[in-house]
């Protein structure tokens, strides 16, 4: 019998005091506990010992055994806890990173929330091109070239008779050159204008809408629209009807809804007049009509055109529209 137990043991703890990183602790543990070990040799030699020895040293050596298995673990545990790696170790209770979900955008929502209250009204859709030629984008709507009323928009141009389009009006002359009335259409989409400020972006979005028959009258724009406002805001919103002009209705006029910023009495987005322009519309202009071949004597009808971004902005209380375009995440998480 070579070492006694205890002198074993001894060493084995001096040396582990002097061990540094795990694979020293590791290299006492093959040195000790391995299958060559000196207390795995120590238990083999046993039967070496006196019979009336045997017993007591049996069971010291085997108290010494787990002693030092756990004295060795814990010293690893430390070092793992120090250098942060413990990494063959996976914590199966953790709870799993999350995959982002997006959302739709507001502008998306928003143009969806608009397309549901007029499908309610028997509304179809419609679309047509972004470039758009200069006789759908204007000469058809009864806006000659020259005419004062192209400085109502400032127009991309693409080439001299190619815009990018500036309103969704072209697809009404588009629809009714390809149906006969009755008709009855929104057309939502992009449209383009050299403009920038708080509340104008150069690419905004419009949705149209066109109802021809026979006998409409401007009381039923009146009611449409009104319930339009009030279905996408509630019953309570005020609007205004304000005499305006398009080439392509008549008699035309402006909406505007109470801003709900300020609430009516006034702020920097309303420019201080508590209202809130938020589409144009009219009685489809009968020189529009003799365009697409309809018979003015038969059929009347009845168009408007809506900033998408405009009602965005009061349903949401936004006070910038570049806020929609400039994909800040913080801003878009929220809808
Ligand atoms: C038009 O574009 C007409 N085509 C509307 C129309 C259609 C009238 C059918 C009659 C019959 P207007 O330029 O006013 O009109 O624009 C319509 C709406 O688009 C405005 O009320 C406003 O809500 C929005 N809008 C206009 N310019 C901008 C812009 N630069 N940025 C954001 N929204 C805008
Ligand atoms: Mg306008």
């Amino acid at each position: 019998m070579s070492k006694p137990i205890e002198q074993i043991r001894e060493e084995a703890l001096a040396e582990l005091s002097q061990a540094g990183d795990a694979d020293a602790i590791r290299a006492l543990w093959v040195k000790y506990l391995g299958r060559k070990g000196e207390v795995t040799g120590f238990l083999r030699n046993i039967s070496e010992l006196p019979k009336d020895q045997r017993p007591a040293a049996g069971k010291r050596a085997n108290e010494v055994k787990k002693e030092l298995e756990s004295t060795f673990n814990e010293s690893l545990e430390r070092l793992a806890g120090q250098t942060g790696q413990y990494s063959e170790a996976i914590d199966v209770s953790l709870p799993g990173r999350p995959a982002p979900l997006g959302t739709l955008h507001p502008i998306t929502r928003i143009t969806r929330l608009i397309s549901r209250v007029f499908a309610r009204m028997g509304f179809g859709i419609a679309e047509g091109p972004e470039v758009e030629s200069d006789y759908y984008n204007f000469e058809a709507l009864n806006i000659p070239k020259n005419h004062p009323a192209r400085d109502m928009q400032d127009t991309f141009y693409v080439s001299d008779n190619v815009v990018l389009r500036t309103h969704t009006s072209p697809i009404q002359v588009r629809y009714m050159e390809a149906h006969d009335p009755p008709i009855r259409i929104i057309a939502p989409g992009k449209v383009y204008r050299c403009d920038s400020d708080l509340t104008h972006t150069p690419m905004f979005h419009q949705v149209e809408g066109l109802l021809v028959d026979e006998n409409v009258s401007f009381g039923d724009l009146k009611g449409v629209l009104t319930a339009f406002v009030h279905q996408v805001f509630d019953i309570q919103t005020s609007l205004r009807f304000r005499p305006s002009f398009f080439p392509f209705t008549e008699p035309s006029a402006e909406v505007d809804i109470q801003c709900v910023i300020c609430r009516g009495s006034g702020c920097k987005v309303c420019s201080h007049t508590g209202w809130l322009e938020v589409l144009g519309c009219g009685m489809v202009h009968p020189v529009v009509f003799e365009n697409v071949g309809y018979d003015t004597n038969r059929y009347s009808g009845f168009a408007f055109g809506m900033g998408v971004e405009r009602i965005a902005m009061l349903k949401y209380g936004i006070n910038d529209i570049r806020m929609f375009f400039e994909n800040d995440i913080r801003f878009l998480r929220q809808f």
